[in-house]
Order: structure tokens, then sequence, then C-alpha cells
């Protein structure tokens, strides 16, 4: 009996001993048959080291316009860095990927497209428009010119004077730097398409001729459609950022207005998920609002930090505050209403006029100094529904008041919490139109633990509203792009659940 038990475990051991071996050995083989490949090319360039990729910001605002290339981004593989030192770089990083589990239905493939799509506008950035030279506001990775230290308004780090049209290239840099990057498009959830489709459709917004505004979308696709990538789901799980509102990409041709080009409505767009500042709000559209770019750019997580903790102890001297310009030629707005209520309520409203003489709008600092002064922040729509300025009031712990839910509510929903009465107020646009409403006697009766909430809600969703500095990576938060990745990450999947049946 007793002889019987302990053959039968030593032949338990045996079994364990076996079973570890076998488990070695498969280990040892799938490491060497591993088809995924963790670390992408782009990737290292960017990793290039913090301090390094300063030098090059610095030396290019050395000799900003005389290379005219001043896309640290977009750079070649550094020459500096030892290949070997870059290879251990990546090893570790293979291994540290191919330990964890996380990246686990979250890899993305970036899709290599011929440079005309992107590289070449930048190289050329001085002709991306008629008005003004883009090359200043796309250096630095996208984020714009640094702005001087200003410790009253600004924290030391991590501001840029960054335009409200360079979300294209900030997400691509971005997205080079992304944990779950995979080289191997067969083993990815999501492929992106790093095309700069609103820098593109800009050069031509204002010109009469149409076709010249569709070429970039219809190459595009072509060129898309011939890929094997584009052969397992028909470009259903492809994604590309259109920095601009959807109304640019948006022309149906035989209607008017003969505005923008037709991206977002070409047969294979309807497969994609197309990223854009505001969305049409149309039915099972493919078109998904995300967050315009502000001005902070943090690196660390304790620059987060500190910025929160600093609009949580902001003296706010104005009740309510605008910043923008009457609409005259649109008769159906609001602004006028809104900027001569502000005017009557005397002390209690600031207002920050865009008018011809008022530069001083477009000047962050003046900008982020009238939002962090004042408790509410009024946001009316404009030409469209939607506000950078919303974004960069919230910034600055500014509670924003909206006129119209597609300003915001409909717009970001994977960035803003359903329950908009949590952290903004809402003021009918008709209310405003007839008179109906007085803003500074309707902001008066809101109880003061309710401004306090909800001021506390807007400050605790800042992370969630920026886009950290492309050349690192924030460790406990999920910034804007990484609330747009998983967004587009879950809506593949759907599709592909609902494919599968
Ligand atoms: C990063 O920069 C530091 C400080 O300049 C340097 O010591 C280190 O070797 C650099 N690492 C790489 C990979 O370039
Ligand atoms: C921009 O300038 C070019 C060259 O001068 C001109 O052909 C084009 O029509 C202009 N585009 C716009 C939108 O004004
Ligand atoms: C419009 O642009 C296309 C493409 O560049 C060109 O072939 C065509 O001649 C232009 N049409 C007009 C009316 O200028
Ligand atoms: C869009 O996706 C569907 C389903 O995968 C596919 O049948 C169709 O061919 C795709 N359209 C284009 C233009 O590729």
């Amino acid at each position: 009996m007793e002889k019987a038990l302990l053959a039968r475990c030593r032949n338990r051991w045996w079994l364990v001993i076996l079973a570890g071996f076998l488990l070695w050995f498969v280990l040892i083989l799938s490491f060497h048959a591993n088809p995924i490949h963790f670390v992408n090319y782009s990737s290292i360039d960017l990793a290039e080291n913090y301090s390094q990729s300063n030098n090059v910001r610095s030396d290019h605002a050395k000799n900003k316009g005389e290379t005219g290339r001043p896309f640290e981004g977009m750079k070649e593989t550094s020459s500096s860095v030892p290949s070997s030192e870059i290879a251990e770089e990546k090893a570790i990083r293979q291994y540290r990927e191919a330990d964890s589990i996380s990246c686990k239905g979250r890899h993305v493939y970036i899709q290599k497209l011929p440079r005309q799509f992107n590289e070449d506008m930048l190289r050329h950035c001085e002709s991306l428009n008629n008005w003004t030279n883009m090359c200043d506001s796309l250096s630095n990775f996208g984020l714009g010119p640094r702005l001087p230290k200003s410790n009253k308004v600004l924290g030391n780090t991590g501001w840029y004077a960054t335009d409200q049209f360079s979300l294209e290239v900030i997400f691509h840099n971005r997205m080079r730097r992304y944990k779950c990057l995979t080289d191997d498009s067969s083993v990815a959830s999501a492929i992106f398409v790093p095309y700069y489709a609103g820098l593109d459709v800009a050069r031509y917004l204002w010109d009469s001729n149409r076709t010249l505004r569709d070429v970039g979308p219809s190459d595009l696709v072509r060129w898309l459609r011939r890929r094997q990538e584009w052969k397992v789901m028909g470009g259903r799980d492809h994604f590309l950022v259109a920095g601009r509102i959807v109304w640019d990409f948006r022309r149906e041709n035989d209607r008017p207005p003969n505005w923008g080009n037709n991206l977002v409505l070409l047969p294979e767009s309807m497969n994609m998920t197309i990223l854009v500042l505001e969305s049409s709000l149309i039915d099972r559209g493919n078109d998904f609002a995300i967050p315009y770019p502000t001005y902070f750019h943090p690196s660390k997580d304790v620059e987060v930090r500190q910025w929160q903790s600093r609009m949580r102890r902001q003296k706010r001297r104005y009740l309510f505050s605008f910043a923008g310009a009457p609409r005259k030629d649109l008769y159906n707005s609001i602004r006028d209403k809104i900027i001569s209520q502000c005017r009557a309520s005397r002390r209690k409203c600031k207002l920050l006029e865009c008018d011809s003489r008022g530069h001083r709008c477009h000047k962050p600092i003046f900008l982020m100094k009238l939002f962090q002064s004042s408790v509410f922040c009024l946001q009316p729509p404009g030409d469209s529904y939607t506000r950078r300025s919303a974004f960069d009031s919230m910034l600055a712990g500014c509670i924003p008041v909206f006129f119209h839910s597609g300003s915001a509510y409909d717009q970001y929903k994977w960035h803003l919490p359903g329950d908009h009465s949590k952290y903004s107020v809402f003021i009918p646009e008709n209310h405003v139109k007839d008179g109906k409403v007085v803003l500074e006697r309707r902001l008066l009766q809101i109880p003061k633990k309710d401004v306090l909430a909800m001021r506390e809600e807007v400050i605790r969703l800042i992370p969630a509203i920026l886009y950290a500095d492309p050349t690192s990576e924030l460790e406990n938060y999920e910034d804007a792009f990484d609330l747009s990745v998983k967004g587009v990450l879950e809506r593949v999947q759907r599709i592909r659940e609902e494919t599968l049946g």
C-alpha cells in the first residue's frame, strides 16, 4: 500500500519534471519562431534620447529657415547613436514587450506610405499655406515653437505655441513611440495610416478647382487598396487622423457649398475610421471627434500633477469670460448677444476680442491668463459647433459653458464623461437668442459647492484632453492620444466581431 503510494508519487514527480521540460522547450521554440517584432524602425528614431532631441530642437531654433527642414520627427535613423546601443535598446524593449501581456489586442501597425502623403508636405512646409509660413508651427514634432518661460501664467516646461491644425504630425510622432507597435501587420489589431489629410487639403481649400483638392485622397485610397493589409478586412481595421473639422473633408459634389475635398465620402474611407476635430454627427458615420491640441504637452507625470494643483489654487477674479470674435455674417450666431452680455456685466465678465486689433487673442499667454482668471468660460459655436478654446479653457481649470450639444457632448465621447453636468454648464442657444437668459444671473445661481465640484472634475480631466510630448511618455495617465487609440481599437474589435458573426 505504502509502496504503491510512493511509486505513484514518484511518477508524479517525473510528470512534473517532464512537463516543465516540455514547457521550457516550447518557450525556447516560440522565442525563436516568434513572428512578432515589437520594435518599429521609427520608434528608434525618436527614442534617440531626450537630451539629444533637445539639442536638435535648439539647433533648429538657430537655423530655422536656412535648412527648410525642421522636422526632427522625420529624421532617418540617427547617426550619433552607436548601432550596438540601438540593438541593445531594441532587445531590452523586445524582451519587456514580449514579457507583458498588456499589448494583447492592442498592436498597431503603421502603414508605410509614400512620402508624398506626409513627409514631403513637411519638407515643403513653406508652401502649405498662402498666408503664413507653417514651418515654425510644425517644428518640434508638430508642437510648434517653445513658449518662453513665464512663471506667472505657464509652467516652466512643456508649453508650446501649438497650431490647432497640427494634430496629424503630433499624432504620427506619438504613434511612433506607441508601446504596442508592431512591424508585422498580420498581428496588428489596427492599421494606422499616417496621411496628413488636413495639411494636404488646406493647401487648396480656397482654390476653386475641386479636382485639385481631391487628388490627395484619391491617390491615397488607390495606394491603400492595393496593399496586402487592405485585403484582410477591406480597410475596416484602418484609421487615420484628419486634423481639421470634418466639413473640410466632406464635400458632396452636386451640392453647395463647394468647400473642402471628398476624403471621408470615398467608398474606401467609408470602411476606415477617421479621427477629426469635429465630427459630422451623422448616424453610423465613419468620423469620430478627438480633442483639439492645446498649448501644453508635458513629458512627465509630475508636470501634469503640478499643473493640476496650481489650477486648483488659482485665484479667479472673473465670474465668466469670453475670447472670440462676433460672426457678423452668420445671422444665426449668438456671439453678438454673448459679447454684449459680457460687456453689460462689467467687472464680472472679461472679454478678449478677436477683431482685427485683437492680436492678443492669438497669443497663448493672454488666452491662458484669461482662462485661469475665470470661473466659467463661454464657448458659443463659431463657424462650426466646436472650438479649440473649449480645451484651452478646461486646461486652465475653467468650467466651460456650452450652448449647443454639438460643441462637445455629442463629439468627444472617448474623452469626456457622459454626464456633462459634472464638468460643464449647458444653456440652450435659443434662450440666449430670445434674450430669456441673463448669463450673469444664471451663473450666479449655481451653488458654490456645485461650482467647486465641477471645477474639480474639469481639473481631473486635464490629462485626458492634452497630447503629451511625443518624445516621451506619461506613466500613470492616459492622455488624449491614448484614449483615441483605445477608442479606435474597441471600434475595430466590434467590427471584427460583427463580421465573424
Ligand atoms: C542618452 O543621453 C545620456 C546623457 O547625455 C547619455 O549618457 C546616454 O549615453 C544617451 N543614451 C543613448 C542611447 O544615446
Ligand atoms: C496660392 O498661391 C498660388 C501661387 O501664387 C496660387 O496659384 C493659388 O491660387 C493660391 N491659393 C489660394 C488658396 O489662394
Ligand atoms: C484643376 O486641377 C487639375 C489637377 O491639377 C487640372 O488637371 C485641371 O486642369 C484644373 N482645372 C482647371 C479648370 O484649372
Ligand atoms: C469595405 O469592406 C467590405 C467588407 O469587408 C468589403 O466587402 C468592401 O470591398 C470594402 N470596400 C472597399 C472599397 O474596399
